[in-house]
C-alpha cells in the first residue's frame, strides 16, 4: 500500500491547491517527543509544534495515560443534561491556573474557530440580555486571524484567503496593530493611532466587542505588540461597555513564556477563548471561558436568554481527562523554566543572524521566535516560499514559512542542543538562498 498514492486518490487536505504539481504530502509515521519520523525513520524535528498544538512533546507517556485510562472507563456522554468527573476536574483546576477571577465559567467546544465562534455569540446575547441591542458591532485588529467559521472569518483578516466566501461574512470595524520588534523607533506613534480610531469607534455606543490575540498575532506573521498598548485597549473598552475577548488559541499554554498571554498584562478580558495547547496538543478541544459577569447575563427562567450552542463532541471525557493530565505536567515538569531556556536560545540566535544580516526585524516571545527574511513584503504561496519549506525538510525539520517571515515555536520539550543546532543550519541555508 502506498500511502502517498491514495491520498493522493481519496483525500483533501486543508489550505491546498491539488492543482499544484509540485503538491506532495509526506507520510509520517510516528512521533516523539519533539520529532516526527517518516516511512524511512528519518527524524525531523518539529519546529512549529505541529500546527502550534503541541506542548510537552510528541505521544507524551503520561498523556497517553491518562487518554487510555479514561476511553476505557467512559468515552463519551452528552454534556447537555449530565456531567462527569474529568470536565468537573478541568472547571476546577483551569479556576487557578487562569487566576485573576473568583470563577470563570468554562464552555466547551472542540477547535479555536469554534471557541471564537461561541465568545462572539456570547459577547453579542450578553449585550442583548442586558437591554444593548445597539450594541451589535464587533472591532477587530489588522492582521488578526481567529479561525475559518463564518464568524471567525469575518473578525479576521485574510490576505485573500477569505475573499471566496466574502458574501457570508458581516462587517467588522479594523483597526491598525502596533506592531513591534527589537530596534523599532516608531513604536509610540503606531500605538498613539491605533488608539485613536479605537477611541472613534467606541464612541459610537454601538460596539458589542472587540477580539484580538493579546501580545502575539500568529498567522499574519508572528507579530508582536507592546503590553503597555494591551492593557490600554481593554481599559478603553471595558470603560465604553464593550466586552474584550482574548484569543488565546495559539497564544495560551505557555507559548509567551506565561501560562497564558494575559498574565503578562495588568487587565484581565471578560471572555477568554483557549485550544490548541489545552491538550497538550493531543486531542481535539477548546473552551470559551467568561467572566461571572458575562455569565449572569445569561441567568433567568426564560430558555431565548440562554447561550443557545452546542456540539455532539462538547466537553468530551477523553479529551478532558488528556487536558487535566497536560495542565498538571506545567507544574511536574517546570514547563515555564523549560520555556525561558528556549527563550535564551531564541534570542541569542536571532542576534547572530541579525549581526550577519539574515535576520530582519526580529522578535522573540516566551517560546516563539520570527524574524523577516527579507526587507519587502513576501507573499504566501510563492515559489520561494515552497522552496524553502522543502530546504528545511531536507536538512531535517519542520518550518513552514509565513510569507517573508520565518518563525519557530517548537515543543517545550526540545533540547536546547537540538535547536541551537538547528539554527546553524537555518543560517547556512538562508546564506544559500540570499538574493
Ligand atoms: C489565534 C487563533 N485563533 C483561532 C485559530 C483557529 O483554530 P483552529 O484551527 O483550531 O480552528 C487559530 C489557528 O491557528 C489561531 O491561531
Amino acid at each position: 500500500m502506498s500511502l502517498s498514492k491514495d491520498d493522493a486518490r481519496y483525500l483533501w487536505h486543508p489550505f491546498t491547491q491539488h492543482g499544484h504539481p509540485e503538491t506532495a504530502f509526506l507520510p509520517i509515521l510516528s512521533a516523539k517527543g519533539s520529532f516526527l519520523y517518516d516511512e524511512a525513520g528519518t527524524p525531523l524535528l518539529d519546529l512549529i509544534s505541529s500546527w502550534w498544538v503541541t506542548t510537552h512533546g510528541h505521544s507524551h507517556p503520561e498523556l497517553i495515560k491518562a487518554m487510555t485510562t479514561q476511553a476505557a472507563k467512559l468515552d463519551q456522554v452528552i454534556f447537555a443534561g449530565f456531567t462527569h468527573e474529568p470536565a468537573v476536574t478541568l472547571g476546577r483546576a483551569l479556576q487557578s491556573a487562569l487566576g485573576r477571577r473568583d470563577v470563570w465559567k468554562l464552555f466547551f467546544s472542540d477547535n479555536g474557530s469554534t471557541a471564537v465562534e461561541v465568545a462572539l455569540k456570547m459577547a453579542l446575547h450578553a449585550q442583548s440580555n442586558w437591554g444593548h441591542p445597539e450594541r451589535k458591532r464587533f472591532l477587530a485588529f489588522e492582521g488578526g486571524y481567529h479561525g475559518d467559521t463564518v464568524g471567525a472569518m469575518s473578525v479576521g483578516h485574510s490576505s485573500g484567503f477569505f475573499d471566496p466566501y466574502q458574501k457570508l461574512l458581516f462587517p467588522v470595524q479594523t483597526i491598525c496593530y502596533p506592531e513591534t520588534w527589537w530596534h523599532d523607533s516608531d513604536v509610540l506613534h503606531k500605538e498613539e493611532e491605533s488608539l485613536s480610531i479605537l477611541k472613534q469607534h467606541l464612541s459610537s455606543g454601538e460596539i458589542a466587542g472587540i477580539i484580538l490575540e493579546p501580545l502575539l498575532q500568529g498567522a499574519s506573521g508572528m507579530r508582536m505588540c507592546r503590553p503597555t498598548f494591551v492593557n490600554h485597549v481593554v481599559r478603553l473598552c471595558q470603560q465604553a461597555g464593550a466586552l474584550v475577548i482574548f484569543d488565546e488559541v495559539m497564544t495560551g499554554f505557555g507559548r509567551t513564556g506565561s501560562l497564558f498571554a494575559f498574565h503578562q498584562l495588568s487587565e484581565t478580558p471578560d471572555i477568554l477563548c483557549l485550544a490548541k495547547g489545552l491538550t497538550g496538543g493531543m486531542m481535539p478541544m477548546s473552551l470559551t471561558c467568561a467572566s461571572e459577569h458575562v455569565f449572569d447575563a445569561f441567568l433567568s427562567t426564560d430558555f431565548y436568554r440562554s447561550l443557545i450552542h452546542g456540539h455532539s463532541f462538547t466537553a468530551n471525557p477523553i479529551a478532558c481527562a488528556v487536558a487535566n493530565r497536560s495542565l498538571a505536567l506545567f507544574q511536574e515538569e517546570d514547563t515555564l523554566k523549560k520555556i525561558a531556556a528556549l527563550e535564551n536560545v531564541h534570542r541569542r540566535a536571532l542576534t547572530a543572524l541579525e549581526n550577519d544580516g539574515l535576520a530582519h526585524r526580529p522578535r522573540v516571545l516566551g517560546s516563539v521566535a520570527a524574524f523577516d527574511v527579507t526587507h519587502e513584503c513576501m507573499p504566501y504561496n510563492t515559489e520561494k516560499n515552497h522552496w524553502l519549506k522543502s530546504l528545511f525538510l531536507k536538512s531535517g525539520f519542520v518550518l513552514r514559512p509565513l510569507g517573508g517571515t520565518l518563525y519557530l515555536m517548537p515543543p517545550y520539550c526540545t533540547s536546547l542542543n537540538d535547536l541551537e543546532e538547528a539554527y546553524g543550519r537555518i543560517a547556512k541555508i538562508l546564506q544559500q538562498v540570499r538574493p
